[in-house]
C-alpha cells in the first residue's frame, strides 16, 4: 500500500511528483503530500485526503521551486489518517525528510530508544521513527545519508520502499527496498523515483526494479549505484525497457478507469492470448509451460494460492484444470496457507496469482512453498513485480495497467492464462482428444467478439441496476464452472457500492441461505445453457416461490429462465469452460452502474487500495 514518488534532474519537479502522485493514488488515497528543495530550503506540504487535496493545499502553503522532490499518497497502517500522520515525515532536526511504503514492525521499541536519547514524535507513525533512527545513526556514526540510510535499516525489521533527502545535500536521493516495490526511471541525468513507471513513463522507458534489500543513491549527473543493504556489496544494475504508453494509463473518455477496464476486456484478452494460442495450427506456446512441462506431468497436483479477485480466478482454474486436464487442484487463500502449515512437497506445483504481482500474503506463500522445494508458478499481470521475479517460470497476463481498485480485466485475463495452461496440460497428458483440443482452441479465439457481444447489454444492465440500487442485500448463485463467477459478482458490488453480497453455489441454498429470500432479496443467478442448466431453473424455482426477486444471466435465446426470472440478462453461448469469460461482464457492468448511482467512488473504494503489500 502506499505510493512513493521521487524526482532529481533538471526540470521543475513539482509537476512530475504530482502527476505521479495521482498515478499512484489507486495505491492508497487516505492522506497525501510532498517535499521539494527550492534551492535553499524543504517546502513541505501535507494533508489528510485525496492527491486533489493536496493540490489545493500546496497552492496555500508553499512554493513549489525546485529540481527534487518527493510525494506520497497513503493507506493507513501505523496511525489514523490525519494530516500529521501524512508523509513526508521529517527528522527532528529538520534537515532530513522521508516517505514510505510499508511496514517497520519492531518501531515500537526504537522509539522508546530514541525518546530516551531525547528525540520527540509529532506523529503515530513507524516512518516517523525510522527517519529519526537515521537522524540518530547518522549524528552518532558521523557517516553520509546513505550509510545512515544503510545501518539504519539493518536494524529495522519489517518492510519498506522509502526515499529519503538531506537538505543540506541536496543533490542526491537515497531509496531502498524490501517488500514493497520501487522502481528508478533512467533519464539523462536525472532519474525518477516510484512505486511502479507509470509516473515517469513519458518521460523514459528505462527503469530499474531494485530487489529486496538493495538500496540505490541517486545523484544528479552521475551514475546510480545500487548496494545491498546487509553486506555493503555493489550490484550491476539491471536495466529494463517498459513497453506501455502513457495512453494506457489514462482514462481514454470513460467516466472511470473501471468502466474503460471492463470495455477493454475483448482486447485484453486477445492481448494475453496472442502469440500464444495457434488456433489453426492447433498449437499452444507458453515458454513458461514449456520449459517446465515435466514438472506439471509429474505433479502430485497443483495448488494455487492467491488472494480476492485473484482467488476467485484460481477456484475457476481448479474445475478447469480438474476437468480437462485431470490434475488434482487445491486453491488456497494465501493469508491462510502461508500460517497453516500446509503439506508441501517438491512434487506439488504451486501457482501463484496476482495481478499486482506485489500482494504481501501471495507473496509470503510463494516463499514458503519454496522453501518446501515445490516448483512456483506466476501468473502476474504487472510486469517485473516482485511475485513476477520470486517465481520459478510464470505466464503474464497482458492486461495492460489496471487501475480502477476493483479487478476487472486481471480476473478475465487470468482466467484466460489457466485456461492455455489447462489445455496445454490436458494435451499432454492425453486427457484430451486432438478434436476436442481444437475446438476449445477456436472457442477461445472466438471469446474476444463474443464479451463485445456481452457489453452491449450496457444499457440494459443500467436499467436493471436503477432498479435493484437500494437494495441491503444481494445473493449471487451460480453453479460448477460458475459458482466463482457469483462469488467475483458479490465481491464487486460489496467493494464499490458497499450493498451486503453473498455468493453462493445455487444447490446450497437449501441448506440455510434460502431462509434470507423474501420480496426485497434481489438474487443473482447465473443459468447458462452449458453446465447444469435444469438444476439451476430448479434453484431459481425454489427463490421464486418465496417471492425472491430473481435477475438471471443466461444464454442468448434462453426461454426457461425468462419464463421465470423478473429480468434477464443475455451473454453469447460458448463451451461450458469458457462461459465465466462471459457471465463475469454483466455482474461487472451491474456492480458499475449500481455504485455510480449511488454515488460512490468507483475508481477508490473506501478502506481499500490496489495494491495490498501489508499482511
Ligand atoms: C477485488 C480486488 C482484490 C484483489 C486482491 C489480490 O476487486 O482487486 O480482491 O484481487 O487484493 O490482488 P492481486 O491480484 O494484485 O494479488
Amino acid at each position: 500500500m502506499c505510493g512513493i514518488v521521487g524526482y532529481i534532474g533538471h526540470r521543475e519537479a513539482y509537476p512530475i511528483v504530482m502527476e505521479g502522485l495521482k498515478r499512484l493514488e489507486y495505491r492508497g488515497y487516505d492522506s497525501a503530500g510532498i517535499a521539494l528543495y527550492d534551492g535553499s530550503d524543504i517546502k513541505l506540504s501535507k494533508t489528510k485526503g485525496k492527491v486533489a487535496d493536496l493540490e489545493e493545499r500546496v497552492k496555500e502553503e508553499i512554493t513549489t521551486e525546485g529540481t527534487i522532490g518527493i510525494g506520497h499518497t497513503r493507506w493507513a497502517t501505523h496511525g489514523v489518517p490525519n494530516d500529521v500522520n501524512s508523509h513526508p515525515h521529517y527528522s527532528n532536526s529538520g534537515d532530513l525528510v522521508i516517505i514510505h511504503n510499508g511496514i517497520i514492525e519492531n518501531y515500537d521499541s526504537i522509539k522508546t530508544e530514541l525518546i530516551k536519547r531525547g528525540y520527540v514524535f509529532k506523529s503515530d507513525t513507524d516512518t516517523e521513527v525510522l527517519i529519526n533512527l537515521i537522524e540518530e545513526v547518522k549524528k552518532k556514526q558521523n557517516v553520509k545519508l546513505g550509510k545512515a540510510v544503510q545501518l539504519a535499516l539493518n536494524e529495522v525489521v519489517g518492510a519498506y520502499a522509502i526515499a529519503v533527502f538531506d537538505k543540506n545535500k541536496p543533490n542526491e536521493i537515497v531509496v531502498a527496498k524490501l517488500g514493497s516495490p520501487l522502481a528508478i526511471g533512467i533519464g539523462d541525468d536525472e532519474f525518477f523515483i516510484a512505486s511502479d513507471a507509470s509516473p515517469f513513463i513519458e518521460f523514459t522507458k528505462n527503469a530499474i526494479y531494485l530487489e529486496d534489500e538493495e538500496m540505490a543513491i541517486v545523484r544528479r549527473d552521475k551514475k546510480i549505484k545500487i548496494r545491498k543493504i546487509k553486506d555493503d556489496s555493489e550490484v550491476n544494475p539491471s536495466m529494463q525497457e517498459l513497453k506501455f504508453n502513457l495512453e494506457q494509463i489514462e482514462k481514454g473518455g470513460y467516466e472511470h478507469f473501471m468502466l474503460k477496464e471492463i470495455h477493454e476486456q475483448p482486447n485484453a484478452i486477445r492481448d494475453t492470448y496472442r502469440g500464444r494460442l495457434l488456433a489453426k495450427e492447433g498449437i499452444i506456446r507458453m515458454a513458461g509451460i514449456d520449459d517446465n512441462i515435466e514438472k506439471f506431468l509429474n505433479a502430485n497436483r497443483i495448488i494455487i494460492v492467491a488472494c480476492g479477485t485473484s482467488w476467485h480466478a484460481g477456484l475457476v482454474a481448479e474445475y478447469i484444470f480438474e476437468d480437462l486436464a485431470r490434475i488434482p487442484v487445491e486453491v488456497e487463500y494465501a493469508s491462510e496457507f502461508r500460517y497453516r502449515n500446509p503439506v508441501i512437497t517438491e512434487k506439488d506445483v504451486v501457482i501463484a496469482i496476482s495481478q499486482s504481482g506485489e500482494t504481501a500474503d501471495t507473496l509470503a506463500a510463494i516463499k514458503l512453498a519454496k522453501s518446501k522445494g515445490a516448483f512456483v508458478f506466476g501468473v502476474c499481470n504487472v510486469v517485473g513485480s516482485t511475485i513476477a521475479r520470486e517465481t520459478n517460470a510464470g505466464a503474464y497476463t497482458h492486461a495492460g495497467p489496471e487501475i480502477g481498485v476493483a479487478s476487472t480485466k486481471a480476473f478475465t485475463t487470468q482466467i484466460t492464462v489457466l485456461t492455455l495452461i489447462a489445455l496445454k496440460l490436458a494435451k499432454a497428458n492425453g486427457s484430451m482428444s486432438n478434436s476436442v483440443f481444437h475446438h476449445h482452441l477456436q472457442e477461445l479465439e472466438l471469446i474476444p467478439e463474443k464479451v463485445k457481444e456481452a457489453l452491449k447489454a450496457d444499457e440494459h444492465i443500467k436499467k436493471v441496476a436503477e432498479i435493484y440500487k437500494d437494495a441491503k442485500n444481494c445473493l449471487y448463485l451460480g453453479r460448477g464452472y460458475n459458482f466463482p463467477v457469483a462469488l467475483e459478482g458479490a465481491l464487486k458490488l460489496k467493494e464499490i457500492s458497499y450493498i451486503h453480497a453473498e455468493g453462493y453455489p445455487a444447490a446450497e441454498m437449501k441448506h440455510g441461505p434460502i431462509a434470507l429470500i423474501d420480496e426485497q432479496m434481489p438474487v443473482f443467478v447465473i443459468a447458462t445453457k452449458k453446465g447444469h442448466y435444469e438444476k439451476v431453473v430448479s434453484n431459481i424455482q425454489e427463490i421464486k416461490s418465496r417471492s425472491g426477486k430473481i435477475i438471471g444471466i443466461v444464454t442468448t435465446g434462453d426461454v426457461d429462465v425468462k419464463n421465470v426470472a423478473d429480468h434477464v440478462i443475455e451473454v453469447p453461448e460458448t463451451i461450458e469452460s469458457l462461459t465465466p469469460l462471459l457471465t463475469t461482464i454483466p455482474l461487472q457492468l451491474l456492480s458499475y452502474h449500481i455504485a455510480v448511482m449511488l454515488e460512490k467512488n468507483v475508481d477508490q473504494p473506501r478502506n481499500l487500495a490496489k495494491s495490498v503489500t501489508v499482511e
